[in-house]
């Protein structure tokens, strides 16, 4: 893995939030905090970025990440430009790092990655020039650092700490990078309990979430949470998604109402999106007086405004 720190020891690149210390990440929450507006109200701005250019490079889709990198960098007074990178070079077999250094030379100092493999965002942060920092947006189901950040910055704000809690973490953790980057950043935190809750097929290898409690049984897994993280079924990375009927998945594995009793009175709800509704998390639940979903996104915005503000260095 590329070193994410320059000597000094400040953050470069943000490629995963392994490694990360308790103090770097609560700097980053605390940063985030400051640019959190309630909705109705204008959104937080500065020029911190102004002068700087920003790239998307996004090799898989997405819609909240994308733009809300964007607004956090555009909020920020820096230039944006968006890439949809299989339309384009690398269709023509030109490499991501070939890619990025042209780009470089038009002048981008920070490149925002989404790939569905693991390793891109770290190969091209270790050929970049000094000046260029590189932030994942989501690396194959290793890693999504903002996304965890945001989490935990959304429990924060809903329960006013993490410790002490017990976060359950359902669905496709096997294949999920939303619920590494989550672990790191709640175990980082100080978590109590942290919980991963799959069915059998979908429940991550032994080795990996050191700590975590495993369970096999929604209904088991979800007894006393504090927060329930509900995960999006990852077809796209499954290599045999036959067996999966999406009804009887709701039945085994779905969020209803009924099963969120089971949780504390006060438990939150999460998920990443996108949601398939009626399939890991009935809509009544996800639109409920329970559901921290939408925070999730309006806290991304200010989660990438504060890591795009820690990398860049003042001019
Ligand atoms: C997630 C992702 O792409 O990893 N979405 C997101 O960034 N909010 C989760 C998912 O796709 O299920």
């Amino acid at each position: 893995m590329t070193r994410q720190t320059r000597t000094d020891g400040s953050l470069r690149h943000l490629l995963t939030l392994e490694g990360l210390s308790r103090a770097e990440i609560e700097l980053l929450l605390a940063r985030a905090q400051d640019y959190v507006r309630p909705l109705g109200a204008r959104p937080a701005t500065s020029r911190a970025l102004a002068g700087i250019t920003v790239a998307n490079l996004f090799t898989e889709p997405s819609t909240r990440t994308r733009i809300s990198f964007e607004l956090a960098a555009r909020r920020l007074g820096a230039e944006v430009v968006n890439l949809e990178v299989q339309l384009s070079s690398r269709a023509k077999g030109e490499s991501m790092l070939d890619t990025v250094l042209t780009l470089e030379s038009l002048h981008v100092d920070v490149f925002v990655i989404r790939d569905a493999e693991s390793g891109v965002a770290s190969q091209v942060a270790a050929g970049v020039a000094p000046h260029v920092s590189v932030l994942s947006a989501g690396e194959g189901s290793v890693a999504h650092p903002t996304q965890g950040l945001l989490d935990a910055l959304t429990i924060r704000q809903r329960k006013g700490r993490i410790e002490g809690l017990t976060v359950a973490i359902v669905g496709d953790v096997r294949h999920s990078r939303v619920a590494r980057s989550a672990y790191h950043a709640l175990t980082t935190l100080g978590v109590h309990e942290l919980r991963v809750v799959a069915p059998p097929a979908l429940l991550p290898g032994e080795a990996e979430f050191p700590g975590a409690a495993r369970y096999t049984e929604i209904d088991a897994g979800m007894q006393g949470a504090d927060v329930v993280m509900m995960l999006r079924i990852q077809r796209e990375r499954m290599q045999d998604d036959a067996q999966l009927d999406a009804g009887e998945y709701f039945r085994e594995f779905g969020l209803t109402s009924e099963r969120l009793k089971l949780a504390k009175p006060d438990a939150i709800v999460m998920h990443p999106q996108p949601m398939n509704r009626g399939v890991e998390i009935a809509s009544d639940v996800a639109d409920g007086p329970q559901s921290a979903i939408r925070d999730q996104v309006s806290n991304g915005v200010a989660v990438r405004m504060a890591v795009l503000a820690t990398v860049v260095r003042p001019a």
